[in-house]
């Protein structure tokens, strides 16, 4: 029988340290949401030791959960980290704690300063006081891919000793190379007591663009669990990307003896979820997910792939979910049709909700003759940020051209619901908008990045607008805002982000 390798998904805890990819609590949940529509086996969902944030983000998300998928909270070999984790797991249904600590020369020298046997006492030390705690607890073996292969085998012996569940070999730098890699896992396989008793993971950066391939020889050497995230997020040059190595598995999973639960039909989606949640672009020509992943351009390619697809595809679209519905609405769809297509798209929400995304349909659907998933999956994501908002854009008035003075007058409303108009003007339109929402909000911040894009095809596709804002405190906020008209889609999206920005704040 072929092996199921587990997937754990570590977006949201990998993912979300890396720079600029804070999302808070309600989008975690958003993100949850899609990991159990791709039925993935565990979800890392914080370090609750970091902060307060991100300890309630893991109670939330264990509760949402529930037995669907394991729930993993990171903790570092420390008692305080360990009972944060125990104690926001507490509610879970099947809870895991992670925690480990350094293993290469340099994090035992260097950072942790501790002798060899302090090391290999303290991990069996953590995985005793976690195992009293939790039934399931893994261990991590940080840098364990520039560790001496001895001591790596005698630190994962004592972690199983003393109870782990699951031992994680991490390439935290994405140092080695993946037959190197492969070679560490057979050694543990054949050196580590116990080593079959447990799950072996394993979890490898991207830093020489290495991380799938690692990923894929770890398990060709025996590893059972894979740990990566959506669009390769993480620190650095990011973690193994899930939507590449899975369906690595499945194009080879008859060589490599392995398959997963994953259902890649979601990969679209989540990709395009994670990415406008954090704002981190993906690349046109990313494997699997990229705009271009599935575009033939050339004569050559082209002509061969009206003769046989399988001339040039090793992949169909439609397997990723890249394949467009061929269900289009329009402004005579009524409430049903919405409400069922936002439901094939895995969407599902109240009456109240399916209201204020219905009228907001409409006011698309009025401007453009068709609207595609992309765009409703835009105005979900939208109208999931406006419930929170503190200041809404009640009106937009701009001029503009040649030689006139770009001028904006814009109305916002505030939580009390009063209404505030000023006029301002700027160097562009967009500039004059923006001057005119700082003048109302009178927040401190600064512009550090600009994107916008076409949401669908044709000219009346909805342009959808990205920016990421810095705080006083150097915090930074990503704001997102779409419209047909891309000056309104600038300014919700930089009232989005300063919206966040104040409700920080206010936590
Ligand atoms: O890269 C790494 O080593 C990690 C561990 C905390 C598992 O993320
Ligand atoms: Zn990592």
């Amino acid at each position: 029988m072929t092996r199921k390798i587990a997937i754990l998904d570590t977006t949201l805890r990998d993912g979300e340290q890396s720079p600029g990819c804070f999302m808070d609590a309600d989008e975690k949940l958003q993100v949850a949401r899609e990991l159990l529509r791709l039925k993935v086996d565990a979800i890392e969902a914080g370090f609750p030791a970091s902060s307060p944030g991100d300890f309630e983000s893991v109670q939330r998300i264990a509760e949402l959960v529930g037995d669907r998928a394991v729930v993993v909270a990171l903790a570092r070999a420390t008692e305080r980290d360990i009972d944060a984790a125990a104690d926001s797991l507490s509610h879970a249904a099947r809870p895991r704690i992670h925690t480990g600590l350094g293993v290469s020369p340099s994090h035992l020298r260097d950072k942790l300063r501790i002798s060899p046997d302090e090391c290999v006492e303290r991990a069996a030390r953590c995985v005793r006081y976690a195992r009293n705690l939790c039934d399931d607890v893994q261990f991590y073996a940080e840098d364990a891919g520039r560790s001496d292969y001895r001591f790596l085998a005698r630190v994962i012996e004592a972690a199983i000793k003393a109870g782990a569940t699951v031992v994680n070999i991490p390439d935290t730098t994405g140092y080695s190379l993946p037959e190197e890699f492969g070679r560490r896992i057979r050694y543990l396989m054949g050196h580590v007591e116990g080593i079959d008793e447990v799950k072996l993971s394993v979890h490898c950066h991207n830093d020489l663009g290495l991380a799938t391939a690692l990923s894929l020889a770890g398990v060709q050497a025996g590893a059972t669990q894979l740990e990566c995230t959506i669009n390769g997020l993480g620190e650095r040059a990011g973690n193994c990307a899930m939507e590449e190595v899975v369906m690595a598995l499945r194009v080879h999973g008859e060589e490599l003896d392995a398959c997963t639960g994953v259902d890649p039909r979601e990969f679209t989606r989540a990709s395009r979820l994670v990415s406008s949640i954090t704002g981190m672009q993906v690349q046109a020509n990313k494997a699997i997910v990229g705009a271009n992943a599935f575009a033939h351009s050339s004569g050559i390619h082209q002509d061969g792939v009206l003769k046989n697809r399988e001339t040039y595809e090793i992949i169909r679209p439609e397997e990723v979910g890249a394949g467009e519905s061929q269900l289009v609405l329009s402004a005579r769809s009524g409430h049903a049709a919405l409400r069922r297509r936002l439901e094939d798209m895995g969407y599902t929400f109240d009456d109240a909700t399916t209201e204020v995304l219905y009228q907001r349909f409409l006011e698309i659907a009025d401007h453009k003759k068709e609207v595609y998933d992309r765009d409703l999956e835009s105005l979900v994501n939208e109208n999931a940020r406006e419930v929170e908002a503190l200041y809404t854009l009640e009106a937009l008035q701009v001029s503009c051209g040649f030689p006139l003075t770009p001028t904006a007058t814009l109305t916002l409303r505030d939580e009390q619901g009063h209404k505030h108009t000023v006029c301002e003007y700027g160097s562009g339109p967009i500039d004059a908008a923006y001057k005119a929402v700082d003048a109302i909000v009178g927040v401190n911040s600064d512009l550090n990045e600009f994107m916008v894009k076409a949401v669908s095809r044709g000219i009346d596709a909805l342009g959808e607008v990205t920016v990421r804002v810095t705080g006083p405190d150097g915090r930074i906020f990503i704001g997102r805002g779409s419209d047909y008209d891309i000056i309104t889609s600038s300014t919700k999206a930089y009232l989005n982000a300063l919206n966040r920005m104040i409700a920080a704040a206010r936590k």
